[in-house]
């Protein structure tokens, strides 16, 4: 095993897309971000030094940071910020996993440009469980927008209003010909004909789930979220935020210039964002001036395609890389996800919207719950996080306008260690139904089950798939439905859940648990570095 070292300065640099200059947050000047390689078993050392006026903090998205959430990211969370002109350093090994992951800044809405993808090869020798690719290609899925986002979020909440929605979105940070202005931001990737391509999908957007599809080629999944998947064909694939895609490509079409193209998933009924953003994949020898042409991609609603591409994922399920579905549960969890709209004093209409798990709008605290949680500092959270709604409902009924007043408060779930967990994220119609992409930190876990309506304890359990679901850190929980996972409780520390539409984050869409440590030293949180930063 290797170490792998690296530099982030965390610095301001001038910026123009479509059409637009302004300051943009980045980590070494670059838009997106360095990409973070290294092989499974490495040691990887990033020193994250913060020249800007925010601060900062960066989460390494899917790694398990097994014992040692110092080194996990998120802000108030795992570690109190790096202030203004700090360094810190995140010190972690990449054990037992491989694949495509991402980082992002882990604090206000500075993840629209501090991120960047994380490819993890494995080890020597071991080739993946695919045709060896003849290159590879990270494709990385963000938004753009033209105001200050902090700025444009701060006045949207002053008034109780949803956030903007951006005005493009990018491949590798560029928005593609269709944007005006954008022809020179375009991202393209040249390739041979006859080969076979691997390309590493990231979706770093911060409200956006997104089709993605490249015209003329199919495209056959092999991973997901940094785990082998059993191989499948199809147009067009999904991701929400967090979520990554491996997918191999055959170059065998005529030669010529196609659009990949990314198109949101936008299924609650008050969306209306219908943007497309292209990148080319180019034939070597097919002349610039050549227009490409566009892939079909499904609709903004096309719930059916995500219910059906969902139902394609599963786990590769073989000796080297079996599914460790926990069969036995020792514990099990219903938290309904709901919108919801709280009183707010600082606002101008004197409410704000607000989200909730069981009815808990989960509160910020002032110092990170993990040093709370190792130091034994008394106050600064409960372990009370309820195990259930507080009364049952019809949960996709009729849109809920009344009783949208949610509770309040720093609530983390007690977890013993190494016990099973079965949790079920149920989608409520709480103000409307939405898709909710659900990631866990310091965890994979497996899929077992999703559904349209209301969860039925009784007959949806003897359905489940228990052999070979997918095991992924972000679930998209289906609109105005439900999807049951399930993890073993093995990594002991504080570790964030939460949704990972910022906005849906920013409203209160989070918990954390606290997983105990394990009866000897070595299966209990490390101690803190040196330079662990303090609040
Ligand atoms: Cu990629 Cu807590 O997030």
């Amino acid at each position: 095993a290797a170490v792998k070292k690296y530099q982030f300065d965390v610095q301001v640099k001038n910026v123009s897309r479509i059409c637009n200059a302004k300051p943009i947050v980045t980590v070494n000047g670059m838009f997106p971000g360095p990409t973070v390689y290294a092989r499974e078993g490495d040691r990887v050392i990033i020193n994250v030094t913060n020249h800007v006026q925010y601060n900062m903090s960066i989460h390494w998205h899917g790694l398990k940071q097994y014992r040692n959430g110092w080194a996990d990211g998120p802000a108030y969370i795992t570690q109190c910020p790096i202030q203004t002109g700090q360094s810190y350093v995140y010190d972690f090994n990449v054990t037992g996993q491989r694949g495509t992951l991402w980082w992002h800044a882990h604090i206000l809405w500075l993840r629209a440009t501090v991120y960047g993808a994380i490819v993890i090869l494995p080890q020597p020798g071991k080739p993946y469980p695919f045709p060896q690719p003849y290159q590879e290609t990270n494709i990385i899925l963000g938004e753009w927008w033209n105001k200050d986002i902090e700025t444009a979020v701060n006045q949207a909440n002053q008034l109780g209003a949803p956030p903007p929605m951006s005005d493009a979105h990018t491949i590798n940070g560029k928005p593609g010909p269709l944007f005006p202005c954008s022809e020179k931001h375009t991202f393209v990737v040249e390739v041979e004909a006859g080969k076979t391509y691997l390309l590493r999908i990231i979706n770093a957007a911060l409200n956006d789930e997104l089709f993605f599809g490249i015209a003329g080629h199919n495209m056959t999944v092999v991973e997901i979220d940094a785990v082998y998947t059993k191989p499948f064909t199809t147009k067009a694939i999904l991701l929400g935020p967090g979520q990554t895609t491996n997918v191999l490509v055959k170059t065998d079409r005529s030669p010529n210039r196609y659009f990949m193209a990314a198109s949101p998933f936008m299924d609650a009924p008050v969306s209306v964002d219908n943007k497309t953003v292209t990148a080319i994949l180019q034939y070597k020898g097919v002349p610039n001036t050549v227009i490409p042409i566009l892939p079909k991609l499904p609709l903004p609603n096309d719930t059916s395609f995500a219910l059906d591409y969902n139902g394609k994922l599963k786990s590769l399920n073989t000796p080297n890389f079996p599914a460790l579905v926990p069969l036995k549960v020792d514990r099990r969890l219903f938290y309904t996800i709901g919108l919801g709209i709280n009183a707010c004093p600082t606002c101008v209409n004197g409410t704000n919207l607000a989200a909730s798990i069981n009815n808990v709008t989960f509160i910020m605290p002032k110092i990170a719950l993990l040093k709370a949680h190792y130091s034994n500092i008394s106050g600064v959270f409960r372990t009370d996080f309820p195990d259930r709604p507080p009364k049952a409902f019809n949960y996709t009924g009729v849109p809920l306008t009344a009783n949208l007043g949610t509770s309040t408060g720093t609530r983390l779930s007690r977890v013993k260690f190494n016990t099973t967990i079965e949790l079920v994220l149920q989608d409520t119609n709480l103000l409307t139904v939405e898709s909710h992409p659900f990631h866990l930190h310091g965890y994979n876990f497996f899929v077992v089950g999703t559904g349209v309506g209301n969860f039925d304890p009784k007959k949806d359990p003897a359905k489940f798939n228990l052999i070979d679901p997918p095991e992924r850190n972000t679930v998209g929980v289906p609109t105005g439905g439900w999807a049951a996972i399930r993890f073993r409780a093995d990594n002991p520390g504080v570790w964030f859940m939460h949704c990972h539409l910022e906005v849906h984050t920013m409203w209160g869409l989070k918990m954390a648990f606290v997983v105990e440590n394990g009866k000897t030293p070595e299966l209990s949180v490390l101690p803190p570095p040196k330079d662990y930063p303090s609040c």
